[in-house]
């Protein structure tokens, strides 16, 4: 049958996922998995780097770029014919900084060094890679999701204050890569409890707009997660449309950036999570497919094999995550399925 990027190329979009070095091969040579490999593209049409282009893999040093890894990762999507967006150029956390930057000495003129470091990444790094890179997420989750606030970071304490962080960023990103869909990243989501994360990136787009700052799209990263039986699904997507008509409503376009299902509130049987999590999927779909101003969907993996929920919250009952389209055998799952009829 047809691929899923064949079937979104039907309707006028895109599909993809995030690759790590083992479809590529980067991570060293041994790790490549052919099987993996063969399942991205036959699959999809663009992939985004699991982690390759975060400033932690790029930015060993102050004075010093790695780019090793993530160019034989996008010489292996240009040979598969496979489009490569960027991920991310500034993700605003000091967590997800470099370890040397919260020590980095900005000199005297704390301001103009920490500007010029950020534009000095943000150029270095559109440069290098010109029109091979046609979608970036300049800046990755910078609200605070308890409070709505913006997050500081070294780098911006430096810069003096989080604002003016993000709009050099976008600033800058716009004219090192003026052909670039440039896309604000983030994981607030239709679930219960994101009402304050999704307030803070309305009035950080809303900010944006004010400025004049070049933001064309948002990325609805879709960490998603499925709800206790009984939750109020009506509701939800009520919520949901109301956010995504206030963000397309101030012209913004929509990226579903990061798509995977995390089986919360289910029994281990894996038929009974499978199912759960594809109808899931397809509810959701069905609701962002309804915006004409989304083109293109990555999952955050193809396989639940290599998928970053096992390590970063395990199921409690001991039993593997599955928050893939397909199983850690490369087996078609149900959440396939609902992804191909969605299309
Ligand atoms: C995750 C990767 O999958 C992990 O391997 C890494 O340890 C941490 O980052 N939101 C994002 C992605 O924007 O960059 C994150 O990726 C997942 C959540």
């Amino acid at each position: 049958g047809p691929s899923l990027d064949t079937l979104a190329k039907a309707r006028g979009m895109r599909f993809g996922t995030a690759v790590n070095g083992r479809p590529a091969g980067t991570d060293s040579g041994s790790r490549a998995n052919p099987a993996y490999a063969a399942l991205v593209t036959g699959e999809c049409g663009l992939v985004v780097a699991e982690n390759e282009m975060k400033w932690q893999a790029l930015r060993p040093a102050p004075d010093r770029f790695d780019f090793a890894r993530f160019d034989a990762m996008i010489d292996w999507a240009d040979r598969q014919h496979l489009a490569m967006r960027g991920h991310n150029l500034l993700w605003h956390q000091d967590k997800w900084l470099p370890r040397w930057m919260a020590t980095h000495d900005f000199g005297r003129d704390r301001r103009r060094a920490g500007e010029r470091m950020l534009v000095q990444h943000i150029e270095t790094v559109c440069r290098r890679y010109g029109r091979r890179i046609r979608s970036y997420d300049v800046v990755n989750e910078a609200v605070t999701p308890a409070t709505g606030a913006l997050y500081d970071t070294a780098l911006s304490r430096a810069i003096g204050g989080a604002e003016p962080t993000l709009d050099l960023a976008f600033r800058t990103a716009r004219a090192a890569a003026p052909h670039a869909q440039l896309v604000y990243n983030d994981y607030m989501s239709w679930e219960p409890g994101n009402d304050r994360h999704r307030a803070g990136v309305l009035t950080l787009l809303e900010g944006f707009k004010a400025r004049g700052v070049p933001v064309d799209a948002l990325g609805v990263q879709s960490h998603i997660m499925t709800q206790p039986a009984g939750s109020d699904a009506t509701a939800r997507e009520a919520e949901w449309r109301r956010f995504l008509d206030a963000v397309t409503g101030m012209g913004y376009g929509l990226v579903i950036t990061e798509l995977d299902v995390r089986d919360n509130n289910l029994p281990a049987d894996p038929n009974v999570r499978d199912r759960a999590v594809a109808d899931y999927t397809r509810a959701y779909c069905d609701l962002m497919f309804s915006y004409p101003q989304l083109r293109d969907v990555l999952v955050w993996g193809m396989s639940d094999r290599y998928s970053w929920i096992e390590g970063f919250e395990p199921r409690k009952d001991g039993a593997r995550r599955r928050p893939c389209p397909y199983d850690d055998r490369f087996n078609p799952k149900p959440m396939r399925d609902s992804l191909a009829a969605a299309f």
